[in-house]
């Protein structure tokens, strides 16, 4: 299974990032018990890069070349990456009860090119993850499934929201409800795929 990891914190490694490992531990452990072969999970930063928002040209849906017209950020690698993952995890901080601004100008960049290049994301696995001080997750994992839901994509639960309590770097390997939501929804993810595959 091809996992694509994007991390839409700008601490590298802060508590989205940690819960984003913890996910893909669930994955790695879910494989084996489903007889996959070991995962492909490639891990991309999102946060604190510098990614332009949407300028609403439509050149992507004129073009149907799986491209933004906007060459000069990491959008188009992101989007190379989509087409050939068979699951996308997208993990924010809750930035005044939503997403980090780079998570969102993700969202909103690659969901344009998907919808002009036959919505290739259509039944793939998307998956939310959220670190949260005190209030506002919730908001912020229903922008992310926002979009893998218009997107045709197929959401598994877990056995929480998958959100994790956090504040300093690092508390959120100590909220043990979190770090377990984040090892079952890999779980999740992996049965899923053995499922979609034909296994
Ligand atoms: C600009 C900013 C806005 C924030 N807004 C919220 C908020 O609305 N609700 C909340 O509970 N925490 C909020 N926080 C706290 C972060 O969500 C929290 O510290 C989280 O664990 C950070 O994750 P990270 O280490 O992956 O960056 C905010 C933090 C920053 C820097």
């Amino acid at each position: 299974m091809n996992v694509l990891v994007l991390n839409g914190s700008p601490r590298k490694n802060g508590n989205t990032e940690r819960l984003l490992s913890h996910v893909i531990a669930g994955i790695e452990e879910g494989s084996k018990a489903e007889g996959l072969s070991a995962p492909v999970v490639v891990r991309e930063q999102i946060g604190g890069r510098l990614i332009h928002g949407c300028t609403a040209c439509f050149a992507c849906s004129r073009n149907s070349n799986m491209r933004c017209i906007q060459e000069d950020d990491c959008v188009n690698d992101i989007v190379a990456k989509m087409a050939v993952a068979d699951a996308i995890l997208i993990g924010s901080p809750t930035y005044f009860a939503d997403l980090t601004p780079e998570t969102k100008a993700i969202i909103d960049r690659c969901g344009f090119v998907v919808g002009g290049n036959g919505d290739f994301l259509r039944r793939k696995i998307g998956a939310a993850v959220v670190a949260v001080r005190r209030a506002g997750g919730i908001h912020a994992f229903d922008s992310i499934n926002h979009f893998f839901l218009i997107k045709g994509m197929i959401v598994p639960g877990s056995t929480y929201w998958n959100i994790g309590v956090a504040r300093d770097i690092g508390d959120a390997d100590r909220d043990e409800e979190g770090v377990r939501t984040m090892k079952n929804l890999g779980l999740q993810i992996a049965w899923l795929h053995a499922k979609l595959a034909g296994k």
